[in-house]
């Protein structure tokens, strides 16, 4: 459904996307995977075409992103869903202004009928009865959730997560986690995850694209990736000092933010 090829982009000397090649399956959860300074952030901002590369496609649905005009990008881009790290949301709004925020702004549904769609979306997440508070009166793992009760209120084809579980305990990383697996499957979206936090991804992942430095040095479905018998694979996923991938300071810098975030 979404297909990347070729993908270049360099910042000054940076090559932050070296001719990538990849695609995100359909009504599947894939993760892209990668240390600090990978290239993940970027990868993301070429999919929602918030940027645009300097070589290569982006195929949604068929169609070339970076061919489009700025209204035909912002009519799709109404029907991608994005959860921001941080939440992001507005903290002058109450849980239920921010929710039907996007309604609001995009379409001229009723009143009535945006209460139903807010209500209905905060009980997908959890959070029944929280409309009047304000985010502020919220914990960490809540504002997550309430930034994901805002990415599907338009009804999204597709969702994109940026570490949607960093800075987050273990338990209500854990429910992040199955929240988006969960929607997942009952929104039947496709769901596109950014983290470096290797074990919540083995549990959320169809898919996994692991990328290093800017190039995608491994993808495949969790099962492939886990036996994977490439040497850098697996010092990647087991955080081994040893191994192919140069333990320069900043590689020891990004297997430190791995293993002890
Ligand atoms: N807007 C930018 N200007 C300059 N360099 C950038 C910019 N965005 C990213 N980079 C560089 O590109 C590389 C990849 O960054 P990024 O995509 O943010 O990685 P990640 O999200 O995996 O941490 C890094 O070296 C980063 O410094
Ligand atoms: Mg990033």
């Amino acid at each position: 459904m979404i297909r990347v090829e070729n993908l270049v982009k360099q910042y000054g000397g940076i090559t932050a996307s070296n001719h990538l090649n990849c695609r995100f399956e359909k009504g599947k959860v894939t993760v892209i995977l990668g240390g600090s300074g990978s290239g993940k952030s970027t990868l993301l901002r070429q999919l929602t075409g918030l940027e645009k590369p300097d070589e290569g496609s982006v195929y949604i649905d068929g169609r070339d992103l970076t061919t489009l005009s700025r209204k035909q990008l912002f009519d799709i881009r109404k029907k991608m869903g994005m959860l921001f790290q941080g939440s992001a949301l507005f903290n002058y709004m109450n849980i239920f202004e921010n929710i039907a925020f996007p309604l609001r702004e995009h379409t001229k549904i009723a009143d009535n009928i945006i209460k139903t769609i807010v209500t209905m979306k905060l009980e997908m997440v959890g959070l029944r009865g929280t409309e009047h508070l304000m985010p502020s009166q919220l914990s960490g793992g809540m504002m997550k959730r309430v930034g994901l009760a805002r990415a599907v209120v338009m009804d999204p084809h597709v969702i994109f997560y940026d570490e949607p579980t960093s800075g987050l305990d273990p338990i209500s990383t854990g429910v992040i986690g199955k929240l988006i697996k969960d929607l997942n499957k009952a929104l039947n979206i496709t769901s596109i995850v950014v983290s470096h936090d290797i074990e919540s991804c083995f549990k959320i992942a169809d898919n996994i694209i692991l990328l290093y430095y800017g190039e995608i040095i491994a993808k495949g479905t969790v099962e492939e990736i886990r036996n994977s018998t490439d040497e850098r694979v697996k010092q990647f996923i087991h955080g081994e000092p040893e191994g192919p991938i140069p333990f320069t300071r900043t590689a020891k810098n990004y297997l430190d933010e791995i293993l002890y975030d």
